[in-house]
């Protein structure tokens, strides 16, 4: 066992137990408490938190400047080491932050052994993770964007492709293409929105809590919060070291991002079959098979709706991880970072794939317009045509209802049924009712803000530039 945040042992020996410890720590238990393999991937941010952290150390007459000097200059080595591959990870030293500051302590010698005052491991890894978690939501926060221009960008080429729109999967109305990809707009502007929010409640410094209950030391946690970009310090010791609630919210708003990626992907699956053949994709973004040779298939979209499972796994890990957890830190936390890195990772991939993949989406009109003329899709113009003559709309909606099933008798589409044979089923019809019939005439009824007509769509998408 370890002790509670026990130093990296004695310097050079390479042993991570103290002398409180009278056995070496048992193998199986060095590698299961181990995290190193996985938290490495933190050393930027930890570097960064301890020159912040030393800096203030020395400003408050807490080192010698000589110290801040020293540790200045061996971190800076260090930093060269991780960056180049070269750092001496082990084991041994458990994680990220003991095998920094045991390397700063062979490097440097008793300067490195005066870093860790007023500083525990837990306000170091709280702080270590939300400056992590920040950058990547700044790196995530830019794809989002490339992802939504590119969104925007097809939707310009599309505001007159004629498609159907579907609810239930049955043919409901005639949308345009162009409305339809700016729905898609919308969720990803609403993820982007979500992981704003999150980093601006997530921007807060921990450190400075130490281990639980705050330090005796004279420290100045504003200035460090400043010093390392953050917009104050967390309110509460005890919060500041257990708090993971940032890592939920995220992981909440990575996992609805994916579900949007999802629904897409899934369509672009359904809209690439070709009983459908509403799009092309690029060969690029597309597969062949091992043994038949007319296959296209699009693995891209299907792993994108794939690896979506295991951004919501991450979710649910996270959140179970902290709910039976007593004040203040406890080991547990230690399990909050192979599900973050998992999800920011396939997010990142899946948002850089996306946006490279969306050029490569091409609309097939014709296909669209054959389906769409296939499902009586303006029977609801038809019947607020109705309306406007003078109907109830409920007898409206009958009379229309009886009149696609004669149209389905014929086998024929509402639209084809002719004027004559629609009086049957209303004396109100007249000649004007054929242009309401037809799908051009449909969309172009619809020009309110939210509508689906070429203009209403024209203006949202510049309404959505100014906005980006
Ligand atoms: N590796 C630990 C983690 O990721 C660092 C904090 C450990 N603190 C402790 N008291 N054991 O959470």
């Amino acid at each position: 066992m370890q002790q509670d945040d026990a130093p990296p042992g004695k310097a050079g020996t390479g042993k991570a137990w103290s002398g409180r410890f009278a056995e070496p720590l048992d193998a199986l238990t060095q590698r299961f408490n181990a995290s190193v393999g996985f938290d490495r991937r933190l050393a930027e941010f930890d570097i960064q938190g301890s020159l912040a952290h030393a800096r203030m150390l020395e400003r408050c007459k807490l080192i010698a400047a000589a110290d801040l000097a020293a540790i200045e200059h061996g971190m800076g080595q260090i930093l060269e080491e991780v960056r180049s591959g070269s750092f001496p990870w082990s084991i041994e030293r458990e994680d990220v932050h003991f095998n920094i500051e045991h390397r700063l302590t062979e490097l440097v010698g008793e300067a490195g052994k005066r870093l860790h005052t007023a500083r525990s491991r837990n306000d170091q890894v709280a702080t270590d993770m939300r400056l992590w978690l920040r950058s990547e939501i700044d790196a995530l926060a830019g794809l989002l964007r490339r992802v939504r221009e590119r969104l925007l960008d097809l939707a310009e080429g599309n505001v007159e492709t004629l498609m159907p729109g579907f609810t239930h999967m049955q043919v409901a109305q005639p949308i345009t293409f162009g409305h339809h990809l700016m729905a898609y707009y919308e969720m990803f502007t609403r993820d982007a929105e979500r992981l704003a929010d999150c980093r601006r409640r997530m921007n807060r410094l921990p450190l400075g809590a130490s281990a639980l209950a705050g330090t005796s030391y004279p420290i100045d946690r504003e200035w460090v919060a400043r010093e390392l970009g953050f917009d104050g310090v967390c309110e509460n010791s005890l919060d500041a070291v257990s708090d993971r609630d940032f890592a939920v919210e995220f992981l909440a708003a990575a996992a609805l991002a994916m579900a949007h990626v999802s629904r897409l992907a899934e369509e672009l699956v359904i809209w690439m079959n070709p009983r459908f053949g509403f799009v092309e994709i690029a060969d690029r973004f597309c597969t062949g098979s091992s043994i038949m040779p007319q296959k296209k298939n699009p693995d891209v979209p299907e792993l994108m709706r794939g690896k979506t499972g295991r951004v919501y796994g991450s979710l649910v890990a996270l959140l179970t991880i902290i709910k039976g957890q007593p004040l203040a830190y406890n080991k547990d936390n230690q399990e909050d970072k192979e599900p973050l890195f998992d999800a920011a990772d396939t997010l990142r991939d899946v948002l850089a794939l996306l946006a490279e993949m969306l050029p490569g989406v091409k609309a097939r009109p014709e296909k669209m317009r054959s389906a769409l003329l296939e499902g009586h899709a303006t029977a609801t113009d038809l019947a607020d045509y109705l309306v406007r003559k003078g109907l109830a709309f409920r007898d409206a909606h009958e009379a229309v209802a009886r009149a696609v099933r004669a149209a389905e008798e014929e086998g024929k589409d509402l639209a084809q049924l002719g004027v004559e044979a629609l009086r049957r089923f209303s004396p109100l019809v007249d000649e004007d009712a054929l242009e309401v019939l037809t799908p051009e005439g449909s969309i172009a009824s619809r020009s309110h803000i939210g509508g689906t007509a070429p203009q209403a769509v024209r203006a949202a998408i510049a309404r959505a530039r100014a906005r980006l």
